[in-house]
């Protein structure tokens, strides 16, 4: 029997209720499978936290993400609950990207079957991943920036080692997935805006000289603002895209916003030594306690770590259980983005499809 040692974050608003779903599917498919369990190590984090104990994230509680297996977490923070500076008290992005080392932010972009998505696009020709840079870029200067009242300045850094390592995990991606929807073909798009800024030319050589070690990759660019065109008008040539960070945050809500919107979004933040998987999307306060949220974000962020955890049958299980919920319309996400019935009936309907 295998063993993996998971720290959870419940977070704020709706988070208890979405991990709670992805708790009661990674119960069900580790009896199907009967080979491995998850020992779970509660954790707070995030806004309430801070209320609680000044800090967002305990030290004992990010040295806890670090000795364990994996994290997953739930969405964090609070509008009302910020810093004096202004800034939202309850976002861990800062405290366990950069803690944690977790240099790859993985995004996939997937088109689910029976999603109202505002594309002409049937499910499977939508299937990328966006590799966003999660510890350096722009965000470096997370709480850094300088200046007065008459001008602020937020430093974007780049770093070889930095853009080296994220580029390689995006080429060893393309090469573990079937290539892009379109035509098959294994490739990574490098994204940037080399014709402006320095930074960018310096992310782009780095990434080139990277490719060179991986010649059954296809190699392709495009600047970021043809990029946000290109995603909307050609979604099938996507495979696998890098880049920066602010980037990449902009563009993985864009893609989102072609499949459906942030509630179909998980992601995984990946480094050499710790990771943690989690949706994209936030706390949303406004919806929390109604039990009207959608899990499926949460559930597949779970399913993100089952895989990095070399629990691929149980990973591929999850997956098609939401795959098979949502092309049965047991589990049918309305134009609001809430399921039908709402998050126990999302979850029921995903339990009845496992395997
Ligand atoms: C995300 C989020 C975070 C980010 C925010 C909440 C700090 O938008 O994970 O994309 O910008 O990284
Ligand atoms: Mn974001």
């Amino acid at each position: 029997m295998r063993t993996h040692r998971i720290v959870t974050i419940a977070g704020d608003g709706i988070g208890p209720e979405i991990l709670d779903s992805a708790f009661r599917v990674l119960a069900r498919v580790q009896e199907k499978c009967g080979d491995f369990t998850l020992e779970y190590e509660e954790h707070e984090g995030g806004a309430a936290c801070y209320v609680t104990h000044g800090v967002n994230l305990k030290p004992e509680s990010l040295e806890a993400c670090r000795r364990a297996d994996s994290v997953l977490k739930a969405p964090v923070g609070l509008p009302q609950v910020r810093r004096p500076d202004g800034t939202e008290a309850g976002l861990l992005g800062g405290v366990l990207r950069g803690g944690l080392d977790t240099y790859a932010n993985v995004r996939p972009v997937k088109l689910w079957p029976g999603v109202d998505a505002p594309l002409k696009a049937v499910p499977g020709e939508i299937d990328y991943v966006i590799v966003r840079e999660n510890t350096e870029g722009l965000y470096l200067a997370r709480g850094l920036g300088v200046g007065n009242d008459q001008a602020v300045a937020d430093t974007l850094l780049m770093t070889r080692q930095g853009v080296e390592r994220v580029c390689r995990f995006a080429f060893d991606l393309a090469r573990k997935r079937g290539g892009a929807p379109g035509d098959g073909k294994k490739r990574v798009t490098c994204v940037d805006k080399s014709n402006v800024l320095r930074s960018m030319w310096f992310f782009r050589s780095i990434f080139q000289e990277v490719g060179e070690g991986y010649s059954d990759v296809e190699k392709d660019f495009l600047y970021s603002d043809a990029a946000a065109q290109a995603l909307v008008q050609q979604p099938s040539r996507f495979d696998v895209l890098v880049m920066e960070n602010f980037l990449g945050d902009l563009l993985s809500d864009l893609g989102g916003g072609t499949i459906g919107g942030l509630g179909m979004c998980p992601s995984g933040n990946i480094g050499a030594d710790a990771s943690y998987f989690e949706p994209i999307h936030g706390s949303a306060p406004d919806i929390t306690g109604r039990a009207v949220s959608n899990p499926i974000a949460q559930v597949l962020s779970a399913s993100m770590m089952l895989e990095h955890l070399n629990e691929t049958a149980a990973a591929r299980m999850v997956d098609d259980g939401v795959w098979q919920a949502l092309a049965s319309q047991d589990l049918v996400i309305q134009a609001n983005g809430q399921p039908r019935g709402g998050t126990e009936a999302a979850t029921e309907a995903i339990l009845a499809h496992l395997g």
